[in-house]
């Protein structure tokens, strides 16, 4: 065995899982074909297993008998694959970082507005941002003078729950996402479940961006952004998800379909497949470049694209723990291994580089 070990920073019922095989989406045997492809050996634990000046630590490994836990020397570089909310182990983490631990994708869950915030602060990405702002009831009505058609959503929302969407009729306004299988109508006034929710936690509003549609149904694309062996950043996956038919979101868990971007393209016979392929990953690239100057240690991400009919990518949001789910599903197989393979080496360049 390879005793060059990199972390793999998981969660508790991810953890739990891992000696019957079965941790959700994550899939243990694409991480150890990555650790061969790379030449190290992934070990797998939770922010408890490991502690500022401690040399080594308990994880599991995998074993000519399966995974066990083994006592190791504590792994210099880690990919940190937890998604927590709270302060405290965001702290503990960085306390690890500050130890001399090199963990990327340090924090995963940044907010929507945030996150909007600094793509703002570039002139030249400004073009592919939906029009946003903070959900206010006065900012909605500002909105709504502006827009017919807007989004809802979370500040921290993810696998599109709680998202609505608002829709201007010849008979005045339609609030689609509130109530189960209905929508609410309304003029004036905005509906006390809106106010309800906004109460409840932060939203943003937001443009609802044109989205170009395959089967008459509304697609976004999922775009898997890394660092490789070599520390660049690389485009590793495209995949287009196809919202089921009647709704707005497109999210798997939300009952959204992924196809391929060449079969999505079919149905736009006018674009050129491979000028918009290139718009889309330059796009991608230069996001994933700008946020990396903001946000520590950014090493993975998955961004959902909009695009416009006339092939042009638009910014919809970025997630810090990609789910990976898309590439499973779109049986994209060799995609799938590679967006393992990448953060892998990614972790060995770390291991073996003075870059920080
Ligand atoms: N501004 C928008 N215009 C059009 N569709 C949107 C917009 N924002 C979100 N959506 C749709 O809702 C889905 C979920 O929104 P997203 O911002 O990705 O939140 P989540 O974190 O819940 O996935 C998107 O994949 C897209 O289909
Ligand atoms: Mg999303």
């Amino acid at each position: 065995m390879d005793q060059r070990f990199i972390g793999i920073l998981v969660g508790d019922s991810w953890y739990r899982r891992i000696p019957n095989g079965r941790t959700y989406h994550e899939s243990l045997p694409c991480y150890e074909k990555a650790g061969k492809l790379h030449g190290v050996t992934p070990c797998y634990f939770r922010l408890k297993d490991i502690h500022p000046g401690q040399p080594f630590i308990t994880a599991y490994v995998k074993t000519e008998e399966g995974y066990k836990r083994c006592r190791i020397p504590a792994p210099a570089v880690i990919h940190n694959r937890t998604l927590y909310t709270r302060k405290r182990p965001k702290l503990a983490i960085r306390r690890l970082v500050e130890d001399g631990k090199r963990i990327f994708n340090e924090w995963n869950r940044y907010g929507k507005g945030y996150i909007h915030q600094l793509l703002m602060t570039e002139p030249t990405l400004r073009p592919h941002l939906p029009h946003t702002r903070e959900a206010t009831p006065s900012a909605i009505k500002e909105m709504m003078a502006l827009f017919p058609r807007l989004i809802l959503k979370p500040n921290s929302s993810s696998i599109g729950m709680g998202i609505m969407k608002l829709e201007r009729t010849e008979h005045g306004w339609l609030l689609h996402g509130a109530a189960k299988g209905r929508a609410i109508a309304f003029r004036e006034t905005l509906p006390a479940v809106i106010r309800r929710k906004l109460k409840s936690r932060p939203y943003l509003v937001q443009q609802l961006l044109p989205l170009a549609t395959y089967n008459g149904r509304p697609f976004d694309l999922r775009v898997s952004v890394q660092r490789n062996e070599t520390g660049d950043w690389q485009i590793t996956g495209i995949a287009a998800k196809v919202a089921k038919p009647g709704a707005f979101r497109t999210n798997v868990a939300q009952g959204g379909v992924v196809y391929t971007l060449d079969k999505v393209l079919e149905a736009y016979p006018n674009l050129h497949k491979e000028a918009v392929r290139h718009g889309i990953s330059d796009f991608s690239l230069r996001v994933a470049y700008h946020l990396s100057r903001f946000l520590p240690q950014l090493a993975d991400i998955g961004l959902d694209v909009g695009l416009t009919e006339h092939g042009f990518p638009m910014f919809i949001e970025c997630n810090g723990r990609d789910l990976r789910y898309s590439f499973q599903q779109g049986n994209m197989p060799d995609t799938f291994q590679q967006i393992y393979s990448n953060p892998v080496g990614f972790a060995k360049y770390l291991l073996e580089s003075g870059d920080r």
